[in-house]
């Protein structure tokens, strides 16, 4: 029988299926080429992978614009490949879960089709949400509400007709127009489509911006201008964001998840603030809620411990466990962020492609391989985002032209301009854009797997983004023979936690410096950092395994964890 508590204190890997493993050489990631590495993904001990949307997709925000919620993309195979891939990765042990995408659908969704092919009013319409343009002619959109994807969260559509008509909204790109969570259709089509995953085998669900579905629409003329789901307050009231209401879903799904044996998981996507978003992982709802409150740290002891002790104590309190992430497919890779000097505003170095600061590759890595091991030892979670093991660093130089995140083609200033041209003696007045962020792609890059080829054994042709030359040293290939690898690391690493990972209790022990930071679980399992202090003395005990190497006299060193059993 499966422990219906395995998640608890699970390690699970993201795989952003499109840039993971491309099997036939169209330079997209695909179904087949994650069954091809499960032998990689066991070596690694792991419990569970998510896979970030395969689903149906125009790819207007890298796959989270899903156009059918119950297929696989063809760009990436088909239902028979993701069987097979499930059937694989289960016989290794490896439990499956997918990302649901409840928010918005993709303009390219039937649903949506049939709303602007249907007149204002109709119930096809009522799925979205649809309202008249203000103005003499409607021209103006119903509010000031803005999109996480900048600028306005309306967009005007045309009716069948051709003539300018009602606007929707829109939380994120236009492609992405939001749901009407009002709407018993829309509700009972995701229980349809939860239960159609769960009854393949489907493990566990993420649910994408869990704390958005709910609107109060009734203050369509209240003013809205800042998106920031963060400064929403505890009350649950406000008009888009973490209202009470949205927990209704959530308690109806868990209903739904506890028919299956064992029990279907699901972890919350819910930018709001801690306390707030134990809610979501509530037993009686999802279970679990991202912890995203480390990746906003720079690498530095007191924020690092105050963030577990408040963590560790918050999910306690809604019988939850924590989760622990440090790399996403949404966040600047630690193995650069660390590597930078402590509060670079990472989107304006990415917009210099690198070059406004220097980066310190050496320490960027010893710092991530430290943070990791810190957070691997913790009661609950731990979060993998694929490439992290190989200690990729994200890719800042990518050129313009090949950007995909509609960040960048959205997050744009224009300022006038005037242009002199010598020859014609001419000044020209025209118009400049200047982007404001760079966006994610720069995470997102394919994976290495082989030292050298066309793209690093990731396909055989070109990958969707470029890699750059580094990341032939940083393969799959190059690390798995490398002493001392990120990759021996990691393998090591999350082994010994499979081992070790028993009761959910640590108990800190205080050190002789504030930048050192030690705890140890019950069983006498160890985790020491050094943060920035200098060489630390370890205490008596026997060393399992360290993120870097230790110096003469059982010295721990700065940006070094080792993990030990003190009895
Ligand atoms: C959160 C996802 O992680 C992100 O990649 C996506 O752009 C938004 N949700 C919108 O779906």
């Amino acid at each position: 029988m499966i422990d219906p508590d395995w998640w608890r204190q699970a390690a699970i890997y993201q795989i952003y299926p499109r840039s993971f493993k491309d099997s036939n050489g169209d330079g997209l990631g695909d179904i087949n080429g994650i069954t091809s590495k499960v032998d990689y993904l066991k070596s690694l001990s792991l419990d569970a992978v998510w896979l970030s949307p395969f689903y149906p997709s125009e790819l207007a925000d890298g796959g989270y614009d899903v156009a059918d919620y119950r297929n696989v993309d063809p760009k990436l195979g088909t239902l028979k490949d993701f069987d097979k891939m499930l059937k694989a990765l289960h016989k290794a042990g490896i439990k499956v879960f997918v990302d649901i995408v409840p928010n918005h659908s993709s303009d390219h969704h039937i649903w949506f089709k049939e709303a602007l092919a249907s007149a204002p009013g109709s119930k096809t319409r009522e799925r979205y949400i649809f309202r008249d343009g203000k103005g003499k002619n409607g021209e103006l959109p119903p509010n000031d509400w803005v999109s996480h994807f900048a600028p306005s969260a309306w967009t005007r559509t045309n009716n069948p007709d051709g003539t300018p008509g009602q606007w929707y909204l829109h939380l994120f790109a236009p492609e992405q127009p939001d749901f009407n969570w009002d709407n018993r259709e829309v509700q009972l089509d995701f229980i349809k489509t939860l239960k159609f995953w769960s009854d393949r085998g489907v493990d566990g669900f993420r649910i994408d911006v869990a704390h958005a579905l709910k609107k109060d629409m009734k203050r369509i003329n209240a003013s809205y201008p800042g998106i920031d789901s963060f400064s929403v307050g505890t009350k649950g009231t406000d008009i888009l964001f973490d209202r009470n209401d949205v927990h209704e879903i959530y308690r109806e799904w868990r209903k739904l998840f506890d028919q299956y044996n064992p029990p279907r998981v699901a972890v919350a996507e819910a930018y709001v603030v801690a306390s707030r978003r134990m809610l979501y992982a509530r037993p009686d709802e999802l279970g679990q809620a991202f912890n995203f409150d480390m990746l906003n740290l720079d690498f530095k002891a007191a924020p690092f411990k105050k963030t577990i002790e408040q963590n560790l104590k918050l999910a306690k309190s809604e019988g939850s466990s924590s989760t622990w992430v440090l790399n996403n497919h949404d966040r600047v890779r630690t193995a650069t962020k660390y590597g930078l000097p402590d509060g670079t505003d990472l989107n304006q170095w990415l917009l210099s492609d690198g070059k406004s600061k220097k980066l310190d590759i050496d320490l960027g890595l010893k710092r991530h391989r430290a943070a990791i091991m810190m957070m691997m030892g913790l009661p609950g979670c731990t979060y993998i985002y694929q490439g992290e093991e190989l200690g990729l660093r994200e890719v800042e130089d990518l050129k313009h032209e090949d950007l995909q995140d509609p960040n960048w083609a959205r997050n744009i200033v224009t300022k006038p301009q005037s242009v002199y041209f010598k020859k014609e003696r001419k000044t020209i007045q025209g118009v400049a854009v200047i982007h404001t962020e760079k966006g994610r792609d720069g995470c997102r890059v394919p994976l290495p797997w082989s030292k050298s080829g066309r793209s690093f054994g990731f396909g055989s042709g070109d990958s969707h983004l470029p890699q750059p030359n580094w990341f032939g040293e940083h393969s799959v290939e190059v690390e798995a023979k490398k002493k001392g690898s990120t990759l021996e690391m990691y393998k090591a690493a999350l082994a010994l936690r499979k081992k070790l990972q028993t009761s959910e209790d640590l108990e800190w022990i205080k050190t002789s410096s504030a930048e050192v930071v030690h705890y140890r679980r019950p069983n006498g399992w160890s985790s020491i950092t050094n943060f920035r202090g200098a060489d630390f003395t370890l205490p008596a005990g026997e060393i399992l395994l360290s993120s870097g190497p230790l110096k003469a006299g059982r010295k721990l060193p700065k940006a070094t964890t080792v993990w030990m059993m003190i009895k």
